[in-house]
């Protein structure tokens, strides 16, 4: 594989075997021509860039069905409420603002009934086609050098250029920065957040990894990478969202911001722990290896004890999981979600059949793989009656678990 930055080669560590698109949910007659491609994962030592080797086109990833809605968590979107509020000490009345993958909204909806001009950039039509309903505007395009020739008024006039979940999805990171440049005010900042290397390595949450997931950040290796656009890193701040991420602070290198004390301390942790040098992917690469054979063996142990076993939210996850894992459903009788475009279909790769969460209690699972474990505090809440009732939970990370 070719490092995405430097165009040099860099072997792959570790293999996940073959991989459908993890948000490819499909109908019964759509099984036998589904897409597989190779999942295998890199490292390239210059940037301390952890990537994807192969990934399937981006169109065949965000298109005009893209089944991921940001306001599907209420735990996300008071997540974005926050992440706005935040994000307003480096604006001020008559700033302009870009968002990058705005899906339905949820973020720049934050940003209404203000003096600030904000659009966002968001290639899939349906998710576009919502934020607009809020009055949001929203492009129904990618984000980059090509797209933005309209935007004259954003011009090195935007104050902040802000994403989440977004930065790591964007396979042609040279095109991303310099469209960035384009468009950053001289005191401006790039914000971003992305789920984080230092707590997929911590908890061995290798489900991050998929097709839409080229790269796993670091702070070592944003701050390598912004040092090659002139830019800087100035903050880095934890996140507990998608199970571990981190925000990323980047401005102009000449800009007089000063750089916040949590970087030093966060790129000293993530050295100390060998994240900057590939000494860490054999770990990581066990790590993984051990996971898939003790949640394999503990499904099996309860199949065999004639449990009936359900996914809990068929999250893009889940789909790296049971693909790497080979678990179908001769193991995981269903999944329950609340996504429409989800329910009826099946599971990419493993063709578990998806159905309505509010089927889940009706359907009494004595144990639930919760898939979503990210929202884990939202769920427990939500549901109460199911442990109530009896029910068990299975997590896998960052060991097995059912209780
Ligand atoms: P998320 O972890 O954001 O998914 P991904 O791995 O794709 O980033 O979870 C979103 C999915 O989980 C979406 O399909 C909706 C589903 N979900 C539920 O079904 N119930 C819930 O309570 C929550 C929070 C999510």
């Amino acid at each position: 594989m070719k490092c995405k930055i430097t165009g040099k080669k860099i072997i792959p560590f570790m293999s996940f075997g073959k991989m459908p698109i993890a948000n490819g949910f499909l109908n019964k007659n759509d099984f036998k021509k589904e897409f597989f491609y190779e999942l295998k994962v890199g490292f390239s030592e210059k940037f301390s860039l952890f990537q994807l080797d192969e990934y399937p086109s981006i169109k065949k990833m965000f298109h005009k069905n893209y089944p991921f809605y940001t306001s599907s968590s209420n735990y996300m979107i008071k997540h974005f409420k926050e992440y706005a509020n935040w994000s307003k000490k480096y604006l001020n009345s008559k700033s302009k603002i870009i968002e990058l993958g705005s899906n339905d909204g949820t973020f720049l909806k934050n940003f209404k009934n203000t003096n600030i001009e904000a659009i966002g950039f968001e290639p899939s039509k349906n998710v576009s086609d919502i934020a607009k309903k809020k009055g949001i505007k929203s492009i129904n395009r990618f984000f980059n050098l090509e797209n933005i020739s309209d935007l004259k008024d954003f011009k090195t006039n935007t104050d902040l250029i802000c994403g989440a979940n977004v930065v790591c999805h964007i396979p042609d990171l040279i095109n991303l920065f310099n469209t960035v440049d384009k468009l950053l005010s001289k005191d401006g900042v790039f914000v971003f957040e992305e789920p984080y290397l230092g707590s997929v390595y911590e908890k061995n949450s290798y489900d991050q990894i998929y097709d839409e997931h080229i790269y796993i950040f670091s702070g070592v290796a944003i701050s390598k990478i912004a040092a090659e656009f002139d830019l800087k890193l100035i903050d880095l701040i934890p996140q507990s969202t998608h199970g571990g991420s981190m925000r990323y602070v980047v401005c102009r290198k000449n800009s007089k911001k000063s750089q916040s004390k949590n970087v030093n301390k966060i790129i000293s942790y993530e050295k100390k722990i060998n994240l900057d040098n590939s000494q860490f992917c054999k770990n990581f690469k066990n790590n993984c290896e051990i996971s898939k054979k003790n949640l394999k063996k503990k499904l099996i142990e309860l199949k065999n004890q004639n449990k009936k076993i359900c996914g809990y939210a068929a999250t893009s996850k889940s789909t790296t999981v049971l693909n790497y894992c080979n678990i179908g459903p001769e193991i995981i009788d269903f999944i329950t979600d609340t996504t429409p475009e989800k329910i009826g279909k099946y599971s990419p790769g493993s063709h578990i059949p998806i159905i309505d969460h509010k089927l889940f209690l009706k359907e009494k699972p004595d144990v639930s793989v919760l898939f979503a474990w990210n929202h884990a505090k939202e769920i427990m809440n939500k549901e109460k009656i199911y442990k109530f009732n009896g029910g068990k939970w299975l997590t896998f990370f960052p060991r097995v678990k059912v209780w």
